[in-house]
């Protein structure tokens, strides 16, 4: 498998502990936080300084092994029963992404597959798969990239919502993969980065990311949207994703679905970037996916400073659906499906 880089590198294990680059200080700090604990890794993902569904899923395994290597079980049931109550810990730390969920109970079978073995094995087992489920992650973002590729030309506009950049992956990104291939061929894509409120995502990270790699990246408020699509400077939408459901319907950051809205109304296509580790054949339809709510303060206080009146209600929901008519296609790295056949993507 070969394994490329983007210059970022948001998630490493380095010298026994997870080192995450802090995503909560970007773009004017580059600071590195070094995790030791799971309840550490579980804040990390609560608090966003590690956020992007691949990259959650990333952290979640290596929190898994932070949690069980100091484990005293001598036997595989005592060792099952502190993996699961880790397990079952990590998947608390946010709802909607199911690579988080697809990671832990990646190591918990791997762990059931060779459950013959001594406990000091297991462990390694549980590091070891955690090193593989991101060194896969580069190459599948890569794959992803190249099928995107084909779905556009030189001198596109494109927009992108969020962050499904290389802060959110092991490189590259899902969405912004093409943006980096298209860039390595010299190809010049004019890119559209949403702010994406209320946290920023688009402003903060991804329109940095890309301007750090020497991409054309222009940042837009997400309430310009519609005005760029109308006056033809957009060719195609690409976004990531937290989830996707068996129906297609596709859970991503708040606001994926108006934007979806706003690429039907003007004959834009509308692309979907999913790892398969993002979709989740047991979630039937979008309205089954759990969406997170957080806290007000990033609506009332979302830059450092009092914006809305003391005690005004708020209704936070970090992510919605865009139902799968919206959607023109969904990019896997198996290849290119259109929403009603995801169903075979796994296949
Ligand atoms: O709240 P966040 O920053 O974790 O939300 C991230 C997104 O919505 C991304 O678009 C999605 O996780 C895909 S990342 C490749």
């Amino acid at each position: 498998m070969t394994t490329t880089s983007t210059p970022f590198a948001p998630v490493k294990w380095q010298d026994d502990a997870l080192v995450l680059l802090d995503q909560t200080r970007l773009p004017v700090e580059t600071t590195y936080l070094t995790l030791t604990t799971a309840q550490e890794v579980w804040a990390a993902i609560r608090h966003l300084q590690v956020r992007g569904a691949p990259a959650i899923g990333m952290a979640a395994a290596y929190g898994l092994y932070l949690g069980i290597r100091n484990s005293d079980a001598n036997d595989f049931d005592t060792f099952w029963q502190h993996l699961s109550e880790q397990a079952d810990y990590l998947g608390t730390s946010r709802p909607t992404a199911v690579n988080l969920f697809w990671a832990l109970d990646r190591i918990k079978a791997r762990v059931q597959r060779e459950s013959g073995k001594p406990v000091a094995e297991l462990k390694a087992a549980v590091l070891n798969e955690a090193l593989s489920i991101q060194r896969e992650d580069a190459e599948v973002c890569r794959r992803i990239g190249e099928h995107l590729l084909t779905l556009l030309k030189d001198g596109m506009g494109i927009l992108t919502h969020c962050n499904p950049g290389a802060l959110a992956t092991a490189a590259y990104g899902t969405a912004t993969a093409p943006l980096y291939l298209a860039k390595e061929r010299g190809w010049n894509l004019k890119v559209y980065a949403d702010e994406t409120r209320p946290v920023l995502q688009g402003a903060r990270l991804t329109a940095y990311e890309l301007q750090q790699a020497g991409i054309d990246v222009t940042l837009i408020c997400d309430n310009m949207a519609a005005m760029v699509m109308a006056q033809g400077k957009v060719q195609a939408v690409i976004v990531g994703t937290d989830r996707v459901a068996a129906s297609g319907d596709v859970a991503n950051k708040i606001g994926t679905y108006g934007v979806a809205v706003l690429a039907h109304a003007h004959g834009i296509p509308f692309y979907v970037a999913a790892p398969l580790s993002s979709i989740d054949l047991d979630t039937p339809t979008g309205a089954d996916i759990p969406i997170e709510e957080r806290p007000a303060e990033e609506i009332t206080h979302g830059l450092g400073k009092q914006v809305a009146p003391d005690g005004i209600k708020v209704y936070n929901p970090a992510f919605d659906v865009t139902p799968a008519r919206y959607i023109t296609a969904i990019v896997t790295e198996n290849g290119i499906y259109k929403p009603d056949e995801i169903r075979n993507c796994k296949r």
